[in-house]
């Protein structure tokens, strides 16, 4: 897609309103990890170095959710604060990053480089693509910049309206992401997917590998869905729903490209002090057992299907891997991409989590920082709805 780039703009002392991603999961009120925060220094530290004022917003998980299970808006704000994600970026920059306890009618403090607005998302117009608060946003900066590539499938206010309303351009994240995961749109051949994990979330990019790679393998509850689906007993496996509705579609589109499970682990109980044991895929039926990983059979010819691959796309864990029981698909999977002569692309989300477990990203190509804006890059051919209202804002007069 056509849309400007950070280096294309006129930034010097300029107030800039960088939207980020930093939907990241806390605990006791601390960040679990930082890959997101990290991904965005390139473009703080860039408009640092041009004497910008950086004010950075970005939603933390759904207050809405909250909302719905009759939390006030009061917990909601107390839960799902950003104020903690300020601490950890200041140490990342070694600089103090200020904190404002709201993202509009607010006063950006003087004598902090860069501030981080409260969470876009307790405010409800924010997923309403609201132009009124849109205009509010944009009352704090005089450009902007979009760096939040995880949040580029949402068409809400503080990604698309705002494009309409300042100049608009992508930060150094947004550009890599689109440039690494284009390369999945016209890929080197052989291309090899591999999807896995336990989310319905990858039905539509499943429909479009389908198409367009040689091989998909499948693992994690997937495997289960499409098991269960070609008429296999599963036990106590679980399986996915909203999968198991279209699977006979995409195993016709599909055809033999559409790799599944030789042989599973399965487990009397989902924990690592389970008893478990190797079993062919065709003898999982077993009461009150489960499938929680792919075996050693299934570990060695999905090998051979990657061995020759150009390009590799990877989604979603192929078994438990932050149990130690169950980890062996995800871990030997996962390094052997490393040793591939190919480009290897990792959809962020449960994926990205189990390459840093297993340190394995300086190996990979790229690691999305983008769950389902990865697969939705797949399935929307790369446009995606903020990537679009980027293209747009290029061509449009604000500029
Ligand atoms: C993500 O974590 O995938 C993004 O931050 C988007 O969050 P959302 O799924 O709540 O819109």
């Amino acid at each position: 897609m056509k849309f400007n780039n950070i280096k294309d703009m006129e930034l010097e002392n300029k107030k800039v309103l960088v939207r980020v991603d930093y939907n990241v999961p806390l605990k006791k009120g601390m960040v679990e990890d930082d890959t997101r925060l990290k991904a965005t220094i390139p473009t703080i530290n860039f408009l640092l170095e041009k004497n910008c004022k950086i004010i950075l917003m970005s939603h933390l998980g759904r207050p809405k959710d909250l909302l719905k299970k009759g939390k006030s808006l009061e917990d909601a704000k107390r839960e799902l604060s950003l104020r903690p994600v300020a601490d950890d970026l200041s140490e990342l920059l070694g600089i103090d990053v200020g904190f404002v306890d709201d993202c509009i009618d607010v006063k950006i403090p003087e004598d902090k480089d860069v501030v981080l607005l409260e969470n876009l998302r307790l405010h409800a117009e924010e997923e309403k693509d609201d132009m009124e608060f849109a205009k509010k946003l944009a009352e704090n900066g005089e450009v902007y910049v979009n760096d939040a590539f995880g949040n580029c499938h949402r068409n809400h206010a503080s990604v698309s309206a705002i494009t309409k309303l300042m100049p608009s351009c992508a930060g150094f994240l947004v550009e890599k992401e689109n440039e690494q995961l284009s390369r999945l749109l016209n890929p080197e051949k052989p291309f090899v997917a591999i999807v896995a994990g336990a989310k319905e979330d990858k039905i539509g990019a499943l429909k479009i590998l389908a198409k367009k790679a040689d091989k998909i393998l499948i693992g994690g509850v997937l495997a289960n869905t499409f098991l269960k689906a070609k008429g296999y007993g599963i036990g106590s496996s679980k399986f996915d729903e909203e999968t198991f509705k279209v699977a006979g579609e995409i195993i016709k589109i599909a055809g033999n490209k559409l790799k599944l499970p030789l042989d599973v682990v399965v487990a009397d109980k989902f924990s690592d002090d389970a008893n478990a044991k190797n079993v062919d895929a065709e003898d999982m039926d077993i009461e009150g057992w489960m499938a929680l990983d792919i075996g050693p059979k299934t570990i060695e010819s999905y090998r051979e299907e990657l061995k020759n691959a150009k390009t590799v796309f990877w989604a979603g864990p192929l078994g438990v891997f932050e149990m130690q029981k169950f980890c062996k698909g995800t871990k030997q999977i996962g390094e052997f991409l490393g040793s591939l002569n190919a480009t290897v692309i990792v959809g962020g989300g449960d994926t990205a989590a189990a390459i840093n477990v297993f340190e394995l990203a300086d190996n990979i190509t790229h690691v999305s920082t983008g769950g389902g804006a990865s697969l939705e890059f797949i399935e929307n051919e790369g446009r995606l709805p903020a990537l679009v209202a980027l293209e747009e804002a290029k061509n449009s007069t604000v500029l």
